[in-house]
């Protein structure tokens, strides 16, 4: 176990280095650094937003400002604290004036999640906001449609819900939001337990 997780940061540490050497396009001359993210390596979920913000291109992490405030407290509240989740975006860069990065700036920036997918393995996705969702899932679907379900990709179950940073624009959000965040809690604590109970 020590040896797994040992190689599991050595691993997202090599490709944290690689990332700091993108070239895949130009958001990387725009902006101060790459937030390549964070979190517990051992974590059966992982949570992707849309991309760094200013605040998160200077301190160098995902979800530091005022959204990722917000986040924590959710995450707190729904007792998923966020030190025992990994926490990402689907672009690495901060796009300029915090626009939404472009579905062709996606595209060259998700061989980096792949590569975090491949070593960390997360059983849960959470899609946070539109971005990642039309990024990952399909470039079609409506938030308010498709939030709080769980969409199954190979053996990772995935579900989109509201970002942060809407759920501050549109306080409307806050329920549903939260709904979506206790059966994210739900689907997490019953997944961990079954796993306790295989180890026995
Ligand atoms: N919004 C995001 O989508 N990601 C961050 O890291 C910060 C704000």
């Amino acid at each position: 176990m020590a040896d797994e997780l040992n190689s599991t940061i050595k691993d997202l540490e090599e490709l944290k280095h690689q990332t700091l050497a993108c070239e895949n396009c130009h958001l990387r001359a725009g902006c101060r650094g790459v937030v390549f993210g964070e979190g517990s390596p051992l974590s059966p979920i992982m949570f992707i937003g849309e991309g760094p913000g200013q605040t998160e291109d200077e301190l160098g992490r995902p979800f530091v400002g005022k959204a990722g405030q917000l986040l924590d407290r959710i995450l707190e509240a729904a007792d998923l604290p966020r030190n025992t989740i990994y926490i990402t975006n689907i672009v690495k860069c901060r796009p300029s004036n915090n626009r939404t990065p472009t579905q062709e700036e996606m595209k060259f920036c998700l061989p980096w999640l792949r590569e975090q997918y491949r070593i960390l393995r997360p059983h849960f996705m959470v899609l946070l906001g539109l971005a990642a969702t039309h990024g990952i899932l399909a470039p079609d679907l409506k938030m308010n449609q498709v939030h709080g379900q769980w969409f199954e990709r190979g053996k990772v179950r995935m579900m989109p819900t509201y970002h942060p940073a809407a759920i501050l624009r549109n306080p409307n959000l806050k329920r549903p939001a939260w709904e979506d965040f206790q059966e994210i809690s739900r689907a997490v604590k019953a997944f961990e337990q079954e796993s306790e109970t295989l180890e026995i």
